[in-house]
């Protein structure tokens, strides 16, 4: 079937940083169907010919040596531009006529792609409704939105009640480019493709997990959203919670969307949400020294740029084991990882073995900048007498296989035009993440616990440090652990 896909937001952001270096990346590996269009849809009056210059020019700046201007030649017919107006009525049977002209009498599959800023996902959902462009006679129609969906859980479930209104489930596709990493599908290989893994991930063998999203950027230009957003909803409602569940969830019975996400909600459900009095404890917020400077920040804004959070999955595989969500702006270095942290042999006949969780075996995951795993256990030192030494097994993706690894929107564009959302979030899984953080941004809201400085280049403020060790853990850490 022909493929369309119609943007919103064409002059945006989104569209010329990431869904068009995919599509042309997709066309290079020859992976991009034949049959393609693609229509750019926002106020801007470019004409076919100016958006395609434009994209040009930005795609060879966004995939740099990949850039092969055939390869270009070859791409760019598929690329159109209607200007239009997302907030007038009018724009929309304008907008029909002219993508049904393009389409012709084939049957098509048309997606639309929601890259505008989020406060344009509702009236675009209500005008298509208006237009009848989400009917499905003349071939599926799908629609993609992008991140934030909603900022709490009332406007979640708002901008669920208005999408489904118009489109149903089976047609909805939340991005949550975390899904679309390699390596982050790699986990669900790692944990159910191999025997070996799946006897000790669990409460008898792991003492807790460690999940950590570190950047080394600070808030830059984005100042006027991060400020209203804040890290809890900018990271953890969506990708460390969507970590987590990959995590923790048990083995689906096909690899198949909606039997991926029901384990997922199984895991989010088995989360207790905090209870107020409880989030002073269990997490911790702090902002980096100099926030407030950035452009577009308020100057006595409390907006946290760091958090850790603790969470308990509450079921017979995971009861006791901490799960520990870190993320941070202005941290020492770019790393994403899991740290599977396991207990300490129940007996050690050694003098020299570990005597603490914190020495004993882990698994380390590392989702980002290199992809890979590395496994920490005990060895002799060499002619020393019995001196243990902790050491490590490493495995590289980039080492093992020649390719890059591929941008998450190349997979992502590809499994929405074929339909398989099994790499997108449910509306039940993105409003149970959102009953968990709404609990922790109230008791944040009220003061508690109090925001904490901490020095840009640093793993967050050293509270966060204190707070592992009373527990008697230690935070791994190590900048990114594989080279
Ligand atoms: C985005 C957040 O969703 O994810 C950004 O809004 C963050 O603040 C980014 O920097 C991190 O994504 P990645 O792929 O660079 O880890």
């Amino acid at each position: 079937m022909n493929q369309m896909i119609v943007i919103f937001g064409a002059s945006g952001d989104l569209t010329r940083r990431k869904l068009v270096p995919a599509l042309y990346e997709l066309k290079r590996k020859g992976r991009l169907p034949a049959n393609i269009r693609v229509v750019g849809f926002s106020r801007t009056p470019y004409s076919d010919d100016a958006w395609r210059d434009y994209l040009q020019r930005t795609t060879r700046e966004f995939v740099g040596a990949k850039f092969d201007p055939t390869v270009w030649d070859q791409f760019a017919p598929c690329l159109f531009y209607r200007p239009g107006d997302i907030t007038d009525p009018e724009s929309f049977p304008r907008l029909e006529a002219a993508v049904r002209e393009l389409e012709g009498e084939q049957p098509t599959v048309r997606v639309y792609y929601l890259a505008t800023a989020p406060e344009f996902y509702e009236i675009a959902v209500r005008h298509l409704g208006i237009a009848g462009m989400a009917a499905e006679e003349s071939g599926p129609r799908r629609i993609v939105v992008e991140k934030p969906f909603g900022t709490n859980l009332a406007t979640a479930r708002q901008l669920n009640s208005v999408l489904h209104e118009v489109f149903r489930e089976h047609q909805i596709f939340r991005i949550d480019h975390y899904l679309g990493k390699e390596t982050v599908q790699n986990l669900l290989v790692l944990r159910f493709a191999n025997s070996i893994f799946e006897p000790i991930w669990n409460r008898n063998y792991i003492d807790h997990v460690q999940i950590t999203a570190a950047e080394a950027g600070t808030v830059g230009t984005r100042g006027a959203y991060y400020d209203s957003a804040g890290v809890l909803r900018d990271m953890f409602q969506n990708h460390l919670l969507q970590l987590l569940t990959l995590t923790a969830m048990e083995a689906p019975a096909r690899f198949d969307a909606d039997f991926i996400r029901d384990e997922k909600v199984k895991v989010l459900r088995a989360i207790t949400p905090m209870r107020p009095e409880e989030v002073a404890e269990a997490t911790v917020r702090g902002q980096y020294r100099k926030y407030r400077d950035e452009p577009n920040v308020r100057p006595h804004s409390t907006t946290a740029t760091f958090a850790a959070v603790r969470l308990y999955v509450e079921n017979w595989r995971w009861k006791g084991v901490p799960f520990y969500l870190r993320s941070g702006k202005a941290m020492e270095c770019n790393t994403t990882q899991i740290v599977i942290q396991f207990q300490l042999p129940p007996h050690m006949m050694f003098a020299t073995g570990p005597r603490s969780v914190k020495e004993a075996n882990r698994l380390v995951i590392q989702i980002q900048p290199a992809e890979g795993i590395q496994l920490h256990f005990h060895t002799k030192v060499p002619d020393a007498g019995m001196q243990l030494r902790l050491t490590d097994l490493s495995f590289q993706f980039r080492q093992k296989f020649a390719d890059d690894m591929p941008d998450a929107y190349q997979r992502l564009l590809l499994d929405v035009m074929h339909g398989d959302a099994s790499l997108f979030a449910r509306s039940d899984e993105v409003e149970l993440a959102w009953g968990i953080i709404d609990p922790i941004l109230e008791a944040w809201e009220a003061g508690q616990p109090p925001l904490a400085l901490y020095e840009a280049g640093e793993w967050g403020p050293p509270i966060s440090e204190q707070w592992m060790e009373a527990q008697g853990r230690r935070w791994f850490n190590v900048c990114p652990v594989l080279p």
